[in-house]
């Protein structure tokens, strides 16, 4: 029987969106408001889903705490009160969009998993906009 076991965490941080190598009037026209160059926040909301079978001795798909740290080493200690464009070096040369944010996420948390697990991301930059990957 294959589970999914769902983990909520949040984080919040600051952030930027624009390409260095755009003029500031090209990344004004595509990122607006977001391209405000004296950054602005979100609060994000996380959601780890991991998918897997029943291990028949514990009843466990995954240990919560197991996944409940590894959110915290890779994503809370590295991303909270966060500027992430200045901060946090996956973004150094990578826009911080939610989706590529939902990405970086997902690469941390999936190096540290068992192999044997399927791992989904959900990000929300706001109550009404999220975004899903699982690596694919
Ligand atoms: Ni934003």
């Amino acid at each position: 029987m294959r589970v999914t076991v769902h983990r909520k965490a949040h984080f919040n941080a600051a952030h930027r969106l624009y390409r260095k190598d755009w003029s500031f009037e090209k990344n004004d026209e595509i990122f607006g408001k977001c391209n405000n160059p004296n950054f602005h926040g979100h609060n994000y909301e996380l959601i780890a889903s991991v998918t897997g079978e029943i291990d028949p001795e514990t009843g466990y798909v995954i240990d919560v705490k197991i996944l409940k740290d590894i959110i915290k080493s890779e994503v809370e200690d590295a991303f909270d009160h966060k500027n992430l464009n200045i901060e946090v070096p996956e973004f150094q040369n990578l826009n911080p969009t939610v989706e590529n944010i939902a990405v970086v996420i997902y690469n941390k948390v999936k190096a540290k998993l068992n192999p044997k697990f399927d791992l989904e991301i959900t990000l929300y930059e706001t109550p009404r906009n999220f975004v899903t990957y699982s690596g694919k």
